[in-house]
C-alpha cells in the first residue's frame, strides 16, 4: 500500500525512535554540530520544525541548558506524543509554513530532513526570515543530491529525481533576505545488515511510502543479492548544513575602509 505523507509519518510514529535506538553516538554527533551552527547560547528561543518525535530537541537539551522552552512543531499528532515532557517542550500541531507565517519571535531555527516536504518554500523561508530576530539564524539540514545508501536501484533513483537541491534553497534564502553559507558533514554509518533491511521494510525514509508492498519486496530481494556475502553494512551518510543568517543591523559603512 502507498501513504501521503501524512499518513505515513502518522503510521511510522510508533516505530521511529526504535529506528535510531542503536545510534546513540550519530545523534549525539550530529547534534553537536548542530548546537555550534545555531551558535545556540542559554537564553535563545528555539524552533525545531519538523522535529518529528524530538529526537534532537532531546539531544540538544542534553547537551545545553536552555532557559526557554523549545518550541515543538509538526503537524503529525503522533510523532509529537513521543515527546512527553511538557516542562521543557512547547508542542505545537502545526504545519510548518502555517507556523512560520502566524506572530511569534524566535533566535534560532532547526529545519531538519523536513524541508523536502514543503512544496511552498519561499513563503516558509520569507515567513521565518519575518519571525526571527535581527542576528537570528535558521539551519536547514537536508541530504544531497545523491547519496550512497545501501537501497535499492529505483529508490535511489526516485530519491534522486525528488530531492530538492540545496543550491536552489540557498537561493531562495538570499533572495528573501539571509545571508548563507554551506558545509557538509560526513559520518560513516556502521549498521547490521539484519536491523537495515528491516528499517527499509518499514519504509524509514519517506521516500520509500513511494512504493507499494511489493515494489519494496522486489527491492529487498535486489539488495539481498547485492549483500549476499557481507553481515554489516557500511556507508558514508552525508549532511548538508545550510546556514541562514539574519543579519539586518549591520551597516555597510562599518565594514568599509574609513
Ligand atoms: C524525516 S522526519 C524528521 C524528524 C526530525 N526533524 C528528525 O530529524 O528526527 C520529517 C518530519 O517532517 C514532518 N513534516 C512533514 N510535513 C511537514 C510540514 N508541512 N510542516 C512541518 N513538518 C512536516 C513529518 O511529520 C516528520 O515528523
Amino acid at each position: 500500500m502507498q501513504y501521503s505523507i501524512q499518513e505515513h509519518y502518522q503510521n511510522l510514529a510508533k516505530q521511529y525512535d526504535d529506528f535510531w535506538d542503536t545510534s546513540a553516538e550519530f545523534i549525539e554527533f550530529l547534534t553537536k554540530k548542530i548546537i555550534e551552527h545555531l551558535q545556540l547560547k542559554s537564553t535563545d528561543i528555539l524552533v525545531d520544525l519538523g522535529c518529528g518525535t524530538g529526537i534532537y530537541s532531546k539531544a540538544i537539551r542534553s547537551q545545553i541548558n536552555l532557559d526557554n522552552k523549545i518550541f515543538c512543531v509538526d503537524p503529525s499528532d503522533k510523532m509529537l506524543e513521543k515527546i512527553s515532557d511538557n516542562n521543557h517542550y512547547q508542542i505545537v500541531v502545526k504545519d510548518a509554513v502555517a507556523f512560520a507565517n502566524e506572530p511569534g519571535k524566535y533566535d534560532k531555527v532547526l529545519i531538519k530532513e523536513m524541508i523536502h516536504h514543503i512544496d511552498d518554500k519561499g513563503k516558509l523561508l520569507q515567513g521565518l526570515f519575518n519571525r526571527l530576530n535581527e542576528q537570528g539564524i535558521l539551519l536547514i539540514i537536508l541530504l544531497p543530491p545523491t547519496i550512497e545508501y545501501p537501497l535499492f536501484k529505483q529508490a535511489l533513483s526516485v530519491y534522486e529525481s525528488v530531492q530538492p537541491h540545496y543550491n536552489d534553497l540557498v537561493n531562495l534564502c538570499e533572495k528573501v533576505g539571509f545571508k548563507t553559507t554551506v558545509e557538509f558533514i560526513d559520518y560513516t554509518v556502521s549498521i547490521p545488515k539484519k536491523q537495515y533491511f528491516n528499517m527499509v521494510k518499514n519504509r524509514y525514509m519517506s521516500l520509500l511510502s513511494r512504493f507499494n508492498d511489493e515494489e519494496i519486496e522486489q527491492g529487498l530481494i535486489e539488495m539481498r543479492e547485492k549483500y549476499a556475502n557481507v553481515s554489516n553494512l557500511e556507508f558514508c551518510d552525508r549532511f548538508v548544513f545550510l546556514i541562514a543568517k539574519k543579519l539586518t543591523n549591520v551597516n555597510p559603512l562599518s565594514t568599509s575602509d574609513h
